[in-house]
Protein backbone atom coordinates (compact mmCIF):
# COMPACT_ATOMS: atom_id res chain seq x y z
CA UNK A 1 0.00 0.00 0.00
CA UNK A 2 1.43 3.33 -0.85
CA UNK A 3 -0.08 7.07 0.74
CA UNK A 4 -0.88 8.83 -3.00
CA UNK A 5 -2.53 11.96 -2.00
CA UNK A 6 -2.63 13.45 -5.83
CA UNK A 7 -5.17 15.35 -8.02
CA UNK A 8 -5.79 13.48 -10.80
CA UNK A 9 -8.05 15.23 -13.64
CA UNK A 10 -9.25 12.68 -16.23
CA UNK A 11 -10.25 13.76 -19.84
CA UNK A 12 -11.72 12.41 -22.45
CA UNK A 13 -9.32 11.07 -25.49
CA UNK A 14 -6.58 12.88 -25.86
CA UNK A 15 -7.31 15.92 -23.22
CA UNK A 16 -4.22 16.21 -21.77
CA UNK A 17 -2.66 19.26 -23.46
CA UNK A 18 -5.97 21.40 -23.22
CA UNK A 19 -6.74 20.46 -19.60
CA UNK A 20 -2.38 21.60 -18.97
CA UNK A 21 -3.50 25.04 -20.65
CA UNK A 22 -6.32 25.57 -18.98
CA UNK A 23 -5.26 25.17 -15.59
CA UNK A 24 -1.71 26.81 -16.47
CA UNK A 25 -4.43 30.07 -16.97
CA UNK A 26 -7.01 29.84 -14.54
CA UNK A 27 -4.25 28.51 -11.69
CA UNK A 28 -2.74 32.50 -11.20
CA UNK A 29 -6.58 33.40 -10.78
CA UNK A 30 -7.14 31.97 -7.70
CA UNK A 31 -3.89 30.44 -5.89
CA UNK A 32 -1.02 32.83 -4.17
CA UNK A 33 1.66 30.80 -6.04
CA UNK A 34 3.85 32.10 -9.40
CA UNK A 35 4.22 28.09 -11.00
CA UNK A 36 2.48 24.87 -10.80
CA UNK A 37 4.19 21.87 -10.87
CA UNK A 38 4.71 20.16 -13.94
CA UNK A 39 1.97 17.37 -14.24
CA UNK A 40 2.35 13.53 -14.72
CA UNK A 41 1.13 12.53 -17.84
CA UNK A 42 -0.30 9.13 -16.71
CA UNK A 43 -1.86 8.15 -20.56
CA UNK A 44 -3.04 10.95 -22.98
CA UNK A 45 -5.66 11.90 -20.89
CA UNK A 46 -4.79 11.78 -17.35
CA UNK A 47 -2.89 14.16 -15.84
CA UNK A 48 -1.24 13.81 -11.91
CA UNK A 49 -0.54 16.94 -9.68
CA UNK A 50 0.52 16.50 -5.98
CA UNK A 51 -2.48 17.64 -4.17
CA UNK A 52 -3.37 20.32 -2.39
CA UNK A 53 -6.63 22.22 -1.49
CA UNK A 54 -6.58 25.41 -3.59
CA UNK A 55 -6.14 23.49 -6.67
CA UNK A 56 -8.54 20.39 -6.12
CA UNK A 57 -11.22 23.53 -5.21
CA UNK A 58 -10.25 24.97 -8.63
CA UNK A 59 -10.42 21.93 -10.56
CA UNK A 60 -13.83 21.17 -8.87
CA UNK A 61 -15.38 24.27 -9.44
CA UNK A 62 -13.73 25.86 -12.46
CA UNK A 63 -11.97 23.65 -14.72
CA UNK A 64 -14.28 23.19 -17.85
CA UNK A 65 -12.06 20.75 -19.78
CA UNK A 66 -11.79 17.67 -17.67
CA UNK A 67 -14.58 14.63 -17.30
CA UNK A 68 -13.51 13.93 -13.38
CA UNK A 69 -11.50 15.72 -10.83
CA UNK A 70 -10.21 13.38 -7.89
CA UNK A 71 -8.60 13.48 -5.09
CA UNK A 72 -5.98 9.96 -5.51
CA UNK A 73 -5.64 8.64 -1.60
CA UNK A 74 -3.38 5.32 -1.75
CA UNK A 75 -2.62 2.78 -4.16
CA UNK A 76 -3.97 -0.51 -3.28
CA UNK A 77 -1.44 -3.49 -4.06
CA UNK A 78 -2.95 -6.16 -2.05
CA UNK A 79 -3.34 -9.33 -4.31
CA UNK A 80 -6.61 -10.52 -2.71
CA UNK A 81 -9.88 -9.68 -0.62
CA UNK A 82 -8.47 -10.35 2.88
CA UNK A 83 -5.26 -8.21 2.30
CA UNK A 84 -7.11 -5.62 0.45
CA UNK A 85 -9.11 -5.28 3.55
CA UNK A 86 -6.61 -4.43 5.88
CA UNK A 87 -4.70 -2.00 3.55
CA UNK A 88 -7.88 0.07 3.36
CA UNK A 89 -8.56 -0.68 7.02
CA UNK A 90 -5.06 0.54 7.94
CA UNK A 91 -4.43 3.28 5.64
CA UNK A 92 -7.60 5.19 7.01
CA UNK A 93 -6.39 3.95 10.99
CA UNK A 94 -3.03 4.94 10.38
CA UNK A 95 -3.33 8.24 8.92
CA UNK A 96 -4.76 11.59 9.99
CA UNK A 97 -7.23 12.58 7.04
CA UNK A 98 -8.46 15.70 6.04
CA UNK A 99 -11.41 14.27 4.38
CA UNK A 100 -12.58 12.13 7.52
CA UNK A 101 -15.67 13.84 9.43
CA UNK A 102 -18.00 12.69 11.84
CA UNK A 103 -21.33 10.56 10.88
CA UNK A 104 -19.99 11.31 6.93
CA UNK A 105 -22.21 9.29 4.41
CA UNK A 106 -20.04 7.21 2.00
CA UNK A 107 -20.74 5.51 -1.35
CA UNK A 108 -18.30 3.18 -2.82
CA UNK A 109 -17.67 3.10 -6.94
CA UNK A 110 -15.93 0.55 -8.49
CA UNK A 111 -15.40 1.83 -12.39
CA UNK A 112 -13.35 -1.08 -13.41
CA UNK A 113 -11.11 -3.65 -11.19
CA UNK A 114 -8.57 -4.94 -13.99
CA UNK A 115 -7.08 -8.45 -13.21
CA UNK A 116 -8.11 -8.02 -10.04
CA UNK A 117 -9.12 -11.66 -8.31
CA UNK A 118 -12.82 -11.14 -7.58
CA UNK A 119 -15.70 -9.57 -8.42
CA UNK A 120 -16.25 -5.87 -8.39
CA UNK A 121 -19.29 -6.24 -6.40
CA UNK A 122 -16.53 -8.55 -3.49
CA UNK A 123 -13.95 -5.44 -4.25
CA UNK A 124 -16.59 -2.68 -3.45
CA UNK A 125 -18.16 -4.38 -0.14
CA UNK A 126 -14.70 -5.32 0.91
CA UNK A 127 -13.52 -1.25 0.62
CA UNK A 128 -16.24 -0.02 1.92
CA UNK A 129 -15.66 -2.47 5.51
CA UNK A 130 -11.99 -1.32 5.25
CA UNK A 131 -13.46 2.50 5.34
CA UNK A 132 -15.59 2.13 7.92
CA UNK A 133 -13.09 -0.12 10.21
CA UNK A 134 -10.42 2.59 9.81
CA UNK A 135 -13.07 5.31 10.63
CA UNK A 136 -13.82 3.09 13.66
CA UNK A 137 -10.23 3.43 15.12
CA UNK A 138 -10.45 7.28 15.10
CA UNK A 139 -13.94 6.89 16.40
CA UNK A 140 -16.07 7.94 14.14
CA UNK A 141 -18.71 6.37 12.14
CA UNK A 142 -19.09 5.91 8.26
CA UNK A 143 -22.16 5.12 6.87
CA UNK A 144 -23.02 3.84 3.62
CA UNK A 145 -25.62 5.68 2.17
CA UNK A 146 -24.96 5.81 -1.94
CA UNK A 147 -27.78 8.19 -2.40
CA UNK A 148 -26.73 10.71 -0.32
CA UNK A 149 -23.10 10.08 0.31
CA UNK A 150 -21.19 13.11 1.63
CA UNK A 151 -17.48 11.16 0.22
CA UNK A 152 -18.05 9.04 -3.09
CA UNK A 153 -14.90 6.45 -3.17
CA UNK A 154 -13.77 5.93 -6.74
CA UNK A 155 -11.98 2.20 -7.45
CA UNK A 156 -10.18 2.20 -10.48
CA UNK A 157 -6.78 -0.70 -11.84
CA UNK A 158 -3.27 1.18 -12.40
CA UNK A 159 -0.41 -1.04 -13.47
CA UNK A 160 0.01 -1.63 -9.65
CA UNK A 161 -3.03 -2.39 -8.00
CA UNK A 162 -6.02 -0.30 -7.53
CA UNK A 163 -6.39 3.29 -6.96
CA UNK A 164 -8.75 4.35 -4.03
CA UNK A 165 -9.77 8.09 -4.76
CA UNK A 166 -12.64 10.59 -4.01
CA UNK A 167 -14.30 12.09 -6.48
CA UNK A 168 -14.58 15.63 -5.85
CA UNK A 169 -17.46 16.44 -7.58
CA UNK A 170 -19.20 13.19 -7.30
CA UNK A 171 -20.93 13.79 -10.95
CA UNK A 172 -19.03 14.29 -14.45
CA UNK A 173 -17.90 17.97 -14.65
CA UNK A 174 -19.87 18.18 -17.77
CA UNK A 175 -22.99 18.36 -15.87
CA UNK A 176 -22.98 21.59 -15.70
CA UNK A 177 -27.03 22.47 -15.17
CA UNK A 178 -27.49 24.64 -17.54
CA UNK A 179 -27.50 22.68 -21.21
CA UNK A 180 -30.82 20.56 -20.08
CA UNK A 181 -32.24 21.08 -23.70
CA UNK A 182 -30.09 19.51 -26.14
CA UNK A 183 -30.20 19.38 -29.85
CA UNK A 184 -29.93 16.72 -32.62
CA UNK A 185 -26.43 16.30 -32.32
CA UNK A 186 -24.83 17.83 -28.98
CA UNK A 187 -21.45 18.60 -28.14
CA UNK A 188 -20.26 17.28 -24.62
CA UNK A 189 -19.61 20.94 -23.22
CA UNK A 190 -15.77 19.26 -21.82
CA UNK A 191 -15.17 19.57 -25.57
CA UNK A 192 -16.31 22.09 -26.35
CA UNK A 193 -14.26 24.07 -23.53
CA UNK A 194 -11.48 22.19 -25.17
CA UNK A 195 -11.88 23.40 -28.67
CA UNK A 196 -12.11 26.98 -27.11
CA UNK A 197 -8.42 25.98 -25.42
CA UNK A 198 -7.21 24.32 -28.22
CA UNK A 199 -7.43 27.11 -30.84
CA UNK A 200 -6.23 29.69 -28.27
CA UNK A 201 -9.17 31.98 -28.54
CA UNK A 202 -8.56 35.37 -26.66
CA UNK A 203 -11.35 36.33 -24.95
CA UNK A 204 -10.26 39.78 -24.57
CA UNK A 205 -9.36 40.36 -28.17
CA UNK A 206 -11.65 37.66 -30.98
CA UNK A 207 -15.26 37.40 -31.27
CA UNK A 208 -16.54 34.20 -31.67
CA UNK A 209 -19.04 33.24 -34.13
CA UNK A 210 -20.40 29.47 -34.06
CA UNK A 211 -22.57 29.16 -37.25
CA UNK A 212 -24.01 25.62 -36.88
CA UNK A 213 -24.60 26.21 -32.77
CA UNK A 214 -27.53 23.78 -32.50
CA UNK A 215 -27.87 23.46 -28.34
CA UNK A 216 -25.65 26.44 -27.99
CA UNK A 217 -22.27 24.33 -26.34
CA UNK A 218 -19.50 26.01 -27.99
CA UNK A 219 -20.97 29.87 -27.56
CA UNK A 220 -22.33 28.97 -24.57
CA UNK A 221 -19.08 27.75 -22.98
CA UNK A 222 -17.31 30.29 -24.74
CA UNK A 223 -19.48 32.93 -22.68
CA UNK A 224 -18.85 31.46 -19.51
CA UNK A 225 -14.83 30.86 -20.08
CA UNK A 226 -14.22 34.10 -20.75
CA UNK A 227 -15.33 35.35 -17.66
CA UNK A 228 -13.76 32.32 -15.78
CA UNK A 229 -17.06 31.32 -14.98
CA UNK A 230 -17.64 28.82 -12.32
CA UNK A 231 -18.36 25.23 -14.20
CA UNK A 232 -21.83 24.22 -12.41
CA UNK A 233 -24.92 26.32 -12.41
CA UNK A 234 -26.48 27.18 -8.99
CA UNK A 235 -28.27 24.75 -7.83
CA UNK A 236 -25.71 22.25 -8.49
CA UNK A 237 -21.93 22.15 -7.35
CA UNK A 238 -19.47 19.76 -6.27
CA UNK A 239 -19.89 17.42 -3.90
CA UNK A 240 -16.70 18.88 -1.89
CA UNK A 241 -18.38 21.83 -1.35
CA UNK A 242 -19.68 20.12 1.65
CA UNK A 243 -16.35 19.30 3.17
CA UNK A 244 -14.62 20.87 5.93
CA UNK A 245 -11.71 20.90 4.36
CA UNK A 246 -13.00 23.66 1.68
CA UNK A 247 -14.98 25.29 3.89
CA UNK A 248 -12.75 28.63 3.76
CA UNK A 249 -12.50 28.49 -0.06
CA UNK A 250 -16.56 28.16 -0.35
CA UNK A 251 -16.87 31.47 -1.00
CA UNK A 252 -14.32 32.15 -3.94
CA UNK A 253 -16.45 28.94 -5.90
CA UNK A 254 -19.19 31.59 -6.73
CA UNK A 255 -16.84 34.17 -8.09
CA UNK A 256 -15.92 35.00 -11.93
CA UNK A 257 -12.28 34.75 -12.01
CA UNK A 258 -12.06 37.56 -15.00
CA UNK A 259 -15.01 38.95 -14.26
CA UNK A 260 -16.19 41.96 -16.30
CA UNK A 261 -14.75 40.35 -19.53
CA UNK A 262 -17.32 40.83 -22.33
CA UNK A 263 -16.44 39.20 -25.90
CA UNK A 264 -18.99 39.04 -28.91
CA UNK A 265 -20.32 35.87 -28.78
CA UNK A 266 -22.45 34.93 -31.81
CA UNK A 267 -24.70 32.00 -32.58
CA UNK A 268 -26.46 30.96 -35.70
CA UNK A 269 -28.52 28.06 -35.98
CA UNK A 270 -31.25 27.21 -38.60
CA UNK A 271 -34.02 24.98 -36.74
CA UNK A 272 -36.51 26.98 -34.84
CA UNK A 273 -36.81 24.36 -32.10
CA UNK A 274 -33.39 24.37 -31.92
CA UNK A 275 -32.58 27.68 -31.45
CA UNK A 276 -35.88 27.74 -28.90
CA UNK A 277 -33.59 25.00 -26.98
CA UNK A 278 -30.63 26.86 -27.19
CA UNK A 279 -32.59 30.42 -25.69
CA UNK A 280 -33.54 28.43 -22.15
CA UNK A 281 -29.70 26.76 -22.34
CA UNK A 282 -28.02 30.55 -22.41
CA UNK A 283 -31.05 31.66 -19.96
CA UNK A 284 -30.09 28.68 -17.79
CA UNK A 285 -26.72 29.98 -17.54
CA UNK A 286 -27.73 33.28 -15.75
CA UNK A 287 -25.86 35.17 -18.32
CA UNK A 288 -28.84 36.03 -21.04
CA UNK A 289 -26.88 38.96 -22.50
CA UNK A 290 -23.36 36.95 -23.01
CA UNK A 291 -24.62 35.62 -26.14
CA UNK A 292 -26.23 36.75 -29.13
CA UNK A 293 -28.72 34.31 -30.60
CA UNK A 294 -29.02 34.35 -34.54
CA UNK A 295 -31.92 31.93 -35.99
CA UNK A 296 -31.27 31.34 -39.87
CA UNK A 297 -29.01 29.46 -42.47
CA UNK A 298 -25.38 30.87 -42.20
CA UNK A 299 -25.43 31.78 -45.61
CA UNK A 300 -27.56 34.32 -44.76
CA UNK A 301 -25.03 36.08 -42.74
CA UNK A 302 -23.76 38.94 -45.04
CA UNK A 303 -20.94 41.57 -44.37
CA UNK A 304 -23.29 43.61 -43.03
CA UNK A 305 -24.41 41.80 -40.01
CA UNK A 306 -21.41 40.78 -39.73
CA UNK A 307 -19.61 43.83 -38.96
CA UNK A 308 -22.67 45.20 -36.83
CA UNK A 309 -21.75 42.56 -34.70
CA UNK A 310 -18.09 42.22 -34.76
CA UNK A 311 -16.89 45.70 -36.31
CA UNK A 312 -13.27 45.20 -37.13
CA UNK A 313 -11.90 43.08 -34.30
CA UNK A 314 -10.36 39.92 -35.08
CA UNK A 315 -12.72 36.77 -34.64
CA UNK A 316 -12.64 32.85 -34.25
CA UNK A 317 -15.53 30.87 -36.28
CA UNK A 318 -15.83 27.94 -34.18
CA UNK A 319 -18.08 25.01 -34.55
CA UNK A 320 -19.21 21.25 -34.64
CA UNK A 321 -20.12 20.55 -38.17
CA UNK A 322 -23.10 18.90 -38.70
CA UNK A 323 -22.42 15.36 -40.35
CA UNK A 324 -25.32 13.10 -40.04
CA UNK A 325 -27.92 15.28 -39.21
CA UNK A 326 -30.35 16.82 -42.46
CA UNK A 327 -28.80 20.29 -43.52
CA UNK A 328 -30.05 23.54 -44.45
CA UNK A 329 -30.23 24.50 -48.19
CA UNK A 330 -33.84 25.57 -49.11
CA UNK A 331 -33.69 27.54 -52.53
CA UNK A 332 -30.85 26.98 -53.08
CA UNK A 333 -31.58 24.44 -56.32
CA UNK A 334 -30.13 21.49 -53.61
CA UNK A 335 -33.31 19.86 -53.79
CA UNK A 336 -32.30 16.97 -56.01
CA UNK A 337 -28.90 16.55 -54.32
CA UNK A 338 -27.98 13.45 -51.28
CA UNK A 339 -27.65 14.16 -48.18
CA UNK A 340 -24.36 13.79 -48.60
CA UNK A 341 -24.26 15.79 -51.36
CA UNK A 342 -25.66 18.89 -49.68
CA UNK A 343 -23.48 18.14 -47.07
CA UNK A 344 -20.34 18.73 -49.23
CA UNK A 345 -21.87 21.89 -50.86
CA UNK A 346 -22.07 23.36 -47.22
CA UNK A 347 -18.66 22.85 -46.54
CA UNK A 348 -17.79 24.63 -49.69
CA UNK A 349 -19.97 27.60 -49.11
CA UNK A 350 -18.46 27.55 -45.30
CA UNK A 351 -15.04 27.69 -46.42
CA UNK A 352 -15.89 30.83 -48.86
CA UNK A 353 -17.83 32.32 -45.90
CA UNK A 354 -15.16 31.97 -43.97
CA UNK A 355 -12.17 33.48 -45.88
CA UNK A 356 -14.68 36.46 -47.15
CA UNK A 357 -14.76 37.18 -43.11
CA UNK A 358 -10.79 38.50 -43.74
CA UNK A 359 -7.38 37.81 -42.56
CA UNK A 360 -8.29 39.16 -39.12
CA UNK A 361 -10.34 36.36 -38.68
CA UNK A 362 -9.35 32.90 -37.68
CA UNK A 363 -11.28 28.99 -37.97
CA UNK A 364 -11.62 25.99 -36.30
CA UNK A 365 -13.70 22.67 -36.54
CA UNK A 366 -14.61 19.38 -35.09
CA UNK A 367 -15.22 17.21 -38.02
CA UNK A 368 -15.79 13.53 -39.13
CA UNK A 369 -16.55 14.28 -42.27
CA UNK A 370 -13.19 13.00 -44.86
CA UNK A 371 -14.23 16.23 -47.82
CA UNK A 372 -13.76 18.93 -44.86
CA UNK A 373 -9.64 18.61 -45.14
CA UNK A 374 -10.12 18.59 -48.94
CA UNK A 375 -11.94 21.65 -48.67
CA UNK A 376 -10.57 23.66 -46.79
CA UNK A 377 -6.69 22.70 -47.33
CA UNK A 378 -3.87 22.03 -44.58
CA UNK A 379 -4.59 23.03 -41.41
CA UNK A 380 -2.21 24.72 -38.76
CA UNK A 381 -3.49 22.69 -36.21
CA UNK A 382 -5.09 18.75 -36.39
CA UNK A 383 -5.82 16.60 -33.63
CA UNK A 384 -7.82 13.32 -32.76
CA UNK A 385 -10.58 14.08 -30.70
CA UNK A 386 -13.48 11.55 -30.03
CA UNK A 387 -17.07 12.69 -30.25
CA UNK A 388 -19.07 9.87 -28.58
CA UNK A 389 -18.74 7.20 -30.64
CA UNK A 390 -16.83 9.01 -33.75
CA UNK A 391 -13.95 9.41 -34.51
CA UNK A 392 -13.59 13.12 -35.62
CA UNK A 393 -10.62 15.53 -35.53
CA UNK A 394 -10.19 18.77 -34.64
CA UNK A 395 -8.83 21.13 -37.06
CA UNK A 396 -7.44 24.85 -36.99
CA UNK A 397 -7.23 27.47 -39.67
CA UNK A 398 -4.81 30.59 -39.16
CA UNK A 399 -3.72 32.68 -42.12
C1 LIG B 1 -23.48 19.10 -35.19
S1 LIG B 1 -24.85 20.14 -34.85
C2 LIG B 1 -24.18 21.31 -33.69
C3 LIG B 1 -24.41 20.87 -32.29
C4 LIG B 1 -24.00 21.88 -31.29
N1 LIG B 1 -22.56 22.08 -31.22
C5 LIG B 1 -24.54 21.48 -29.91
O1 LIG B 1 -23.75 21.20 -29.02
O2 LIG B 1 -25.75 21.40 -29.76
C6 LIG B 1 -24.98 21.08 -36.28
C7 LIG B 1 -26.11 22.09 -36.29
O3 LIG B 1 -26.05 22.82 -37.51
C8 LIG B 1 -27.38 23.16 -37.88
N2 LIG B 1 -27.35 23.50 -39.32
C9 LIG B 1 -27.35 22.65 -40.37
N3 LIG B 1 -27.29 23.35 -41.52
C10 LIG B 1 -27.24 24.66 -41.19
C11 LIG B 1 -27.14 25.86 -41.94
N4 LIG B 1 -27.09 25.84 -43.27
N5 LIG B 1 -27.07 27.04 -41.29
C12 LIG B 1 -27.12 27.06 -39.94
N6 LIG B 1 -27.24 25.95 -39.17
C13 LIG B 1 -27.28 24.77 -39.79
C14 LIG B 1 -28.19 21.92 -37.52
O4 LIG B 1 -29.55 22.26 -37.35
C15 LIG B 1 -27.50 21.47 -36.22
O5 LIG B 1 -28.18 21.98 -35.09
Amino acid sequence: MKNLDQLRLIGSGGANRAMEAELKRLAPRLLDRPKLDKPVRADPQTLLYPFDPGLAWLAANYLRTPSRALWDLALLDAPRLEPLFQQVRDYVADGNHAWLTEDARISVIVRDIGAFPAGALQVRGTVKNGLVEGAAAHHLTLTLSPEDADLVFVIRPDEAGLVLSLDLAAVSLHQRGYRLDTSEAPLKETLAAQMLILSRWDSRKEGLLDPFAGSGTIPLEAAMMAVGAPVFVPPRGPLCARWPLFHDWRAIGEKDLFPGTAPTIVANEIQTQTVEALRRNLARTGRPESVIVQQGDFRDLDAAKIKGWFGDQPGLVLSNLPFGERVGGKGRGLEDQSEDQKLIRLFEDLADFCHNLGRQWRFAFLSAHPAVEGIFGEPTMKKPMAHGSINAQFLLYEW
